[in-house]
């Protein structure tokens, strides 16, 4: 049963933060925590009630961090463990949680577990990854294949195995099986907890056991691009062990108080990932439909009756769509450089029954960058390249004002930015009223205040035609009506009762409420309470 009571996870607001790219303090061109500790009235302003910050491990950066080189430590890139210190007492004091990305599938191969496994069985450490000898004929262990492209398996001269890693392999995949990796796991989430900590985003956390035997994957029919997709993950992902697993960490994370544990679901449908949180297992788990709906009303409202359905009694749902993995919203969604259609979204995102997740510059309509092969980074663009371009366009650095480097930094950026900042920044958007930015604002205000648009219950109308949703939020003190027009065209809407407009966006061309009937512009929406 979740509690009745505010929680922060459950009524607030999450903020991923992308630290390489949010704000750079010495020049170095990469973002560190002293720059996040500069723009932490920035963030509170926004009204957002916790930050998740990607990996701040040590890490030799092939996939940007999400390779750890040693979990107890802070990256000198991003500063000093003093640094990440004061981070937290900053964000506390502000009243903002903080939720660390813990990665760990797998390790970076320069963690010094993964350098001494590879010694061999005379190692103790040889049994904390997955090392297999050649099958006979065949030379992979099995068909296994990496998500980033390739056999699953490399082969390492110096202890004549292959070694297994879901991604790059220069990130081993641990041996979850081995208690030693268990309780070398168990003691990190306790390190940091005594951090004061708040919370943890699992990264591909069902990605930890693998089948035991190491069963081949079967195939699929279809044709697919990546050999990757080619097989159905039967035997690479989603293991039952993990369940056990879970428990075990929200045991420990239980320990302290109002911790949260978010995860990232990986290769299952909402429905799997649903059945990884509960009392005893994990609070939230990501559904990554809402990344790749398109624009159809009845495409996010049939998402959003689902994935509210699987969330009853005993767990809260939570919405994301973006993310440092996927192209950004605004791409995907606006029109040119009009931002109409975000304006619409963030009114949805932002009046759903569950915890939103925004990613830094959604709320001010970052753009995805289209980058040149020379310039990608991700490790995904270059190997897939053109086909996939890689994640390097959603993680530009955020654009605060119309300086030549953004106000990101005094130096070089470690990713150029996008052409549009001298125009699409913080500082311009805060002096706009009509901005997207003060639309935002305004929404996040308008949950924190409004009961039902942060606790009430959600139930969608049956749609008045199919250019619109519409639902109601209903908490024991206030109903709300939330109605959207996914139109190009003026809608009309003719809400039953009595209603009150609560807020219609911030620009001239709003909705207006005459004689009853709601007239809604292209795009527009409308927030109205009892
Ligand atoms: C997760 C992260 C992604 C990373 C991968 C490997 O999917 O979100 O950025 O590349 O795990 O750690
Ligand atoms: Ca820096």
């Amino acid at each position: 049963m979740i509690e009745n009571k505010k929680l922060w996870w459950k009524n607030g607001i999450v903020y991923q933060i992308y630290p390489r790219s949010f704000q750079d303090s010495n020049g170095d061109g990469i973002g560190d925590l002293p720059g996040i500790i500069d723009r932490l009235d920035y963030i509170k302003n926004l009204g957002v009630d916790a930050i998740w910050l990607s990996p701040i491990n040590p890490s030799p950066d092939v996939d940007f961090g999400y390779d750890v080189a040693d979990y107890n430590e802070i990256d000198p890139k991003f500063g000093t463990m003093a640094d990440f210190d004061r981070f937290v007492e900053e964000a506390h004091k502000r009243d903002l949680k903080v939720i660390m990305d813990l990665v760990l599938n797998h390790t970076s191969n320069q963690h010094k577990w993964f350098q001494e496994s590879k010694k061999g069985i005379i190692s103790p450490y040889h049994d904390w990854y997955i090392w297999r000898y050649p099958r006979p004929k065949y030379g992979f262990p099995n068909n296994w294949q990496s998500i980033f492209g390739g056999p699953a398996w490399t082969y390492d001269d110096t202890c004549g195995k292959f070694y297994y890693h879901m991604f790059a392999p220069e990130q081993p995949d641990l041996n979850w099986r081995n208690p030693d990796v268990r309780k070398a796991m168990l003691d990190v989430f306790r390190f940091w907890l005594d951090k004061d900590v708040d919370g943890f985003r699992l990264d591909v956390f069902n990605e930890y056991f693998k089948d035991a035997e190491l069963r081949d994957n079967p195939y699929k029919t279809g044709i697919y691009l990546r050999e990757f997709d080619r097989q159905e993950h039967k035997y690479d992902a989603a293991q039952p062990e993990m369940m056990p697993l879970l428990k075990e960490i929200r045991a420990l994370v239980n320990q302290y108080k109002e911790r949260y544990l978010v995860g990232e679901s990986y290769l299952v449908n909402s429905a799997q990932a649903r059945t990884y949180v509960g009392p005893n297992k994990l609070h939230a788990a990501f559904d990554f439909g809402y990344t790749h709906t398109h624009w159809s009303p009845s495409a996010f409202g049939n998402a959003i009756q689902f994935w509210d359905a699987l969330h009853e009694e005993d767990a809260w749902p939570n919405y994301v769509m973006n993310n440092h993995d996927t192209r950004r919203s605004a791409s995907r969604y606006a029109i040119g450089d009009d931002d109409t259609r975000l304006k619409l979204l963030a009114a949805m995102h932002l009046t759903l029954r569950g915890t939103p997740f925004l990613y830094y510059g959604e709320e001010i309509g970052m753009r995805e960058l289209n980058l040149k092969r020379s310039e990608v980074q991700d490790p995904v663009g270059k190997y897939y390249w053109p086909f996939n371009k890689g994640r390097d366009g959603c993680r530009t650095p955020m654009q605060w004002d119309s300086s030549l480097n953004t106000g990101f930094t005094s130096g070089k950026p470690w990713l150029r930015f996008n052409n549009d900042y001298p125009n699409r920044n913080v500082v311009a958007q805060e002096a706009d009223p009509t901005s997207l930015l003060n639309c935002y604002k305004e929404l996040i205000r308008l949950r924190s205040e409004n009961p039902a648009l942060n606790a009430g219950e959600i139930s969608l109308k049956s749609l008045p035609n199919q250019f619109m949703l519409v639902y109601t939020r209903t908490s024991e003190e206030q109903k709300a009506l939330i109605v959207l027009n996914f139109s190009i065209l003026p809608q009309t809407y003719k809400p039953q009762g009595d209603w009150k407009l609560l807020y219609c966006g911030n620009d001239l061309k709003r909705t207006q409420m005459l004689d009853g009937i709601l007239h809604m512009p292209p795009f527009g929406f409308a927030i109205l309470t009892d």
